[in-house]
C-alpha cells in the first residue's frame, strides 16, 4: 500500500469552500462523517445532505472505501460530496485488514481536520474502527443507528460486536426506535445521551420511492415481464458463508421445482464468496435471474415491483415493511424485531426446509400473504436526518429553543 493510500486521497478540496462564505467557514463547527459500505452510505446520505444545508456546520465526508463499486453507486445516486477516500478495500479482505487500514488511515485526517465531532453509522468494521480512531484523538462520537442488539455476539458476525463496541465509545446515541433506546438504557447509557430519531434509511427510501422508476436493466426487465410471482433475493452475511448459504440455495431450488412459474430476481453482492456459492448452486436454475448490484433507485423500485422479499440484509428488513412487502429473514437472529412484531417480517433461519415451506405458504396462500403485506412504518417517518441536525445544532449551542426531547447534556 502506498503512503497516499494510507493517508487518504483528498478528493474534493474545492467543494467545501463553495457552499458557504469565508466568515461562515471560519465559525462553523466541523463535523467529520465517515462511512465505508453501501448500507452506511445510503443511511448517511440524508444526514450528510441535511447537515450541509446548514451553514453552521462544516461537513467533512470521509469514505473509508471498505466497499468500492457498491459504495460508488450510492455516492453517485445521492450526489454525495466526498472529501477523503481511504480506498481500503482488498479482494476478499479480512476483518483485520479493514480494521487496521481504517484506523491507521483516518488518524492523520482527524489530526489535520480537528473536527468537533465524528459521526459514524451502524455496525460495520468501518463503524467500529472510525469510532475507535476518534476516541484515540479524544474527539466526541455520535453513533447513528445506535442500540440495535441481538443476544448473540456471533450473530450477525461481526456486526453485533462492532455496534456494541461503537456504543462503548460513543457520546451521542441516535437510536432509530424506542426498542433501541431501551437496549442502550439497559446497558447503562444515560437517558440524556439518547435521542430516538427513526431510521435514516426511511428518509432515503421515502425520497427515492417518490421518484419515477428508472429504466430497468435488460435482465431485470425480462424477469419482471415473466408471468407468475416474483421473489427478490439478497444474501451476503459472513455468518452464512458455506453451509447456510448452500441451504438457502437449496430452498430456492425446491420452491422453483414446486412452483415453476415463480421467478427469483437476485442482485448478487460483489463478495466473491457469495457469488461463487450461488452461481454454482443456482446457475442452471432457469427461474433464477442474477443481476449485478443495482443502483439504489432501481433497487427501491424493484422492491416495489416484486411480491415477496427473502433476505439476510439489515437495511432491506427495514425498507420492505414500509413498502408493504412481506419479508422472510434468512437469519437465526435479528436486531430488528419491530417488523416481526408488526407481522410484515418472519424470521426463518437458514434451514432449507423451513425457508421453502414458508415461501411456498406465502406464494400459495392468499390469506397468509395478505396478513404480511400490510404497509407499516415501525422504523421511521422519513424525518430522522432533520431531527439529528436539529439536535446537533442544540448540542453546539446554536439553537435557541430547546425541544423537550433534546435533554442530552451539551458535550462541546
Ligand atoms: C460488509 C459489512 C456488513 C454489511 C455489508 C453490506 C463488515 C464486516 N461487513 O460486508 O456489515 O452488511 O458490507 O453489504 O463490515 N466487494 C467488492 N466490491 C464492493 C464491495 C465488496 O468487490 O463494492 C468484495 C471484495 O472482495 C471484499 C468483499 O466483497 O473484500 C467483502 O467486503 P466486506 O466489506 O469485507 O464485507 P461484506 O460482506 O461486504
Ligand atoms: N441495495 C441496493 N442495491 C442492491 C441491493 C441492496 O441499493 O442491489 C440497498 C438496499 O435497498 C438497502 C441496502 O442496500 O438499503 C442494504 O445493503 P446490504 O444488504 O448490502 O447491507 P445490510 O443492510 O445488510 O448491512
Amino acid at each position: 500500500m502506498s503512503s497516499a493510500e494510507i493517508t487518504g486521497d483528498r478528493v474534493n478540496p474545492a467543494d467545501r469552500a463553495t457552499h458557504r462564505s469565508a466568515g461562515e467557514q471560519a465559525s462553523a463547527r466541523t463535523i467529520f462523517i465517515t462511512f465505508g459500505t453501501r448500507p452506511e452510505a445510503i443511511k448517511m446520505a440524508p444526514v450528510v445532505l441535511e447537515l450541509r444545508r446548514r451553514a453552521v456546520f462544516n461537513v467533512v465526508t470521509c469514505l473509508t472505501g471498505q466497499h468500492r463499486e457498491m459504495l460508488d453507486q450510492v455516492v453517485e445516486a445521492f450526489a454525495l460530496p466526498v472529501d477523503y477516500d481511504l480506498k481500503v478495500m482488498r479482494e476478499q479482505q479480512t476483518l483485520g485488514h479493514v480494521t487496521s487500514a481504517v484506523l491507521k488511515s483516518i488518524d492523520p485526517l482527524l489530526e489535520a481536520e480537528r473536527p468537533n465531532l465524528v459521526i459514524v453509522h451502524g455496525d460495520t468494521t468501518t463503524t467500529f474502527a472510525a469510532a475507535l480512531a476518534a476516541f484515540y484523538r479524544m474527539i466526541p462520537v455520535a453513533h447513528v443507528e445506535a442500540g440495535l442488539r441481538t443476544d448473540n455476539v456471533y450473530s450477525p458476525y461481526p456486526e453485533e460486536m462492532n455496534r456494541r463496541l461503537a456504543d462503548r465509545v460513543a457520546d451521542i446515541f441516535y437510536a432509530p426506535t424506542p426498542a433501541a433506546r431501551e437496549a442502550l438504557l439497559w446497558e447503562g447509557v444515560a437517558r440524556g445521551k439518547i435521542l430516538v430519531t427513526g431510521n435514516t434509511v426511511i428518509d432515503a427510501l421515502v425520497a427515492t420511492a417518490a421518484t419515477p422508476a428508472p429504466p430497468w436493466e435488460p435482465r431485470v426487465a425480462a424477469a419482471l415481464g415473466r408471468s407468475g410471482p416474483k421473489v427478490l433475493v439478497t444474501v451476503h452475511r459472513r455468518e452464512s458463508w458455506g453451509a447456510p448459504m448452500e441451504r438457502v440455495a437449496l430452498a430456492i431450488k425446491r420452491v422453483s421445482e414446486a412452483l415453476p412459474e415463480t421467478t427469483f430476481i437476485f442482485p448478487i453482492h460483489l463478495n466473491p464468496v457469495v457469488r461463487k456459492t450461488f452461481r454454482e448452486a443456482l446457475g442452471q436454475v432457469t427461474q433464477v435471474v442474477f443481476s449485478e448490484p443495482l443502483a439504489y433507485q432501481a433497487f427501491v423500485h424493484l422492491m416495489k415491483a416484486v411480491d415477496v422479499v427473502i433476505t439476510d440484509s439489515g437495511g432491506i428488513q427495514e425498507e420492505a415493511p414500509t413498502l408493504g412487502k412481506p419479508v422472510l429473514v434468512m437469519r437465526d437472529t435479528t436486531e430488528r424485531p419491530e417488523g416481526i412484531e408488526a407481522g410484515t417480517a418472519k424470521l426463518v433461519g437458514t434451514n432449507d426446509e423451513v425457508i421453502a415451506r414458508e415461501l411456498l405458504l406465502l406464494l400459495t396462500d392468499k390469506r397468509e400473504f395478505a396478513k404480511m403485506a400490510a404497509a407499516i412504518n415501525p422504523y421511521g417517518d422519513g424525518h430522522a436526518a432533520t431531527r439529528i441536525a436539529d439536535h446537533l445544532e442544540h448540542q453546539f449551542g446554536l439553537r435557541e429553543k430547546t425541544p423537550e426531547e433534546f435533554s442530552t447534556a451539551p458535550f462541546c
